[in-house]
């Protein structure tokens, strides 16, 4: 049997149907303080003792009143890159009192089975309902690159992971929702990124629509988004997260963009929406891409920070 959850409040009161948008539809609440340390990235940072690898983990360090919980966005590819750099930040991994995976791909969840024997004992791992489907690319060859069997739903039940599976915004704790499925509204984060999912024998192409993120609402700051690839378009979340929450001021960002294949009139016509958005923070990694970092970096000045595994945000009301 599993031990009691630590979610707080599991479900909104109203069921998420993408369409009454005329209300908040969830009363989040705020935290006093969220600290983000980054235990993986593809970049380790200059002159860094951290490890790099293709993927991005990070720990939300969260303190509302008397509560502090710690949960874990993503588990890279691999749980050793992760657990070293976990020791390098000084991290008892056993202290996670959840994971929250943002998607399916292997570079998220790869690492899942490994972190969860390391935490040793049962906590909730949360994702979207469709998160072990098989999700194909064709290109250059023919992958799976979805979540893998060894980090199937056995596998996880197995090594104490307690699954919650939604696809509504929900409480992860006071001030922390999961954005739910995100509604996809800008015509030009459209496009998938050319996934495919086998249904019934046929190949169906796929828009990801298990892209999740956390949403963190800083007393006195606002909001703060987490995301792992932003598969849903990074601007969609913002707009959905202040639309569900019914908070207008976004405090800022962090995590992969998946700008890394978009055309300039993509990543011009989202830089240009994060800006009119007067960000106070702008953390971008994983798969931002080159172009579109440096994009951001000129345009968000000193409120741009590059993310890297090491990295560490404190952000307090
Ligand atoms: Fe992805
Ligand atoms: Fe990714």
């Amino acid at each position: 049997m599993f031990a009691a959850s630590p979610i707080k409040k599991p479900l909104p009161g109203r069921i998420w149907d993408g369409d009454d948008m005329s209300k908040p539809l969830i009363d989040m609440g705020e935290v006093d303080a969220l600290r983000i340390y980054s235990l993986l990235d593809d970049y380790s940072g200059y002159e860094s003792p951290f490890l790099g690898h293709h993927g991005i983990s990070l720990l939300l360090d969260v303190v509302a009143g008397d509560e502090n919980r710690r949960i874990l966005l993503d588990a890279g590819q691999s749980a050793d890159p992760i657990l070293y750099n976990a020791k390098l930040h000084n991290i008892d991994m056993s202290s996670i009192d959840m994971i929250f995976i943002s998607h399916c791909h292997y570079d998220h969840t790869g690492g899942l089975v490994g972190v969860l024997k390391e935490i040793g004992r049962e906590i909730p791992v949360v994702a979207h309902p469709t998160i072990f489907r098989e999700n194909y690319i064709f290109e250059p060859h023919l992958r799976n690159i979805g979540i893998t069997r060894e980090n199937g739903r056995e596998a996880i039940t197995e090594n104490g992971g307690q699954l919650v599976l939604l696809d509504e915004p929900f409480h992860l704790m006071e001030g922390v929702i999961s954005t739910g499925e995100v509604n996809r509204a800008t015509d030009f984060e459209r496009q998938g990124i050319g996934t495919y999912n086998i249904e019934d024998g046929r190949i169906v192409p796929d828009r990801l629509m298990d892209d999740m993120s956390i949403v963190v609402n800083i007393k006195g700051k606002g909001l703060f988004i987490v995301s792992g690839c932003s598969h849903a378009g990074i601007v969609n979340i913002v707009r959905h997260a202040v639309k569900i929450t019914g908070v207008e001021k976004v405090y800022g960002l962090a995590g992969g963009l998946h700008l890394i294949k978009a055309d300039d009139e993509r990543i011009d016509k989202t830089v240009e929406a994060l800006k009119e958005m007067n960000l106070k923070l702008v953390a971008a990694g994983h798969c931002t891409g080159l172009k579109a970092l440096s994009r951001l970096s000129t345009v968000f000045e000193e409120k741009f920070e590059l993310l890297h595994s090491g990295k560490v945000i404190s952000i307090s009301g």
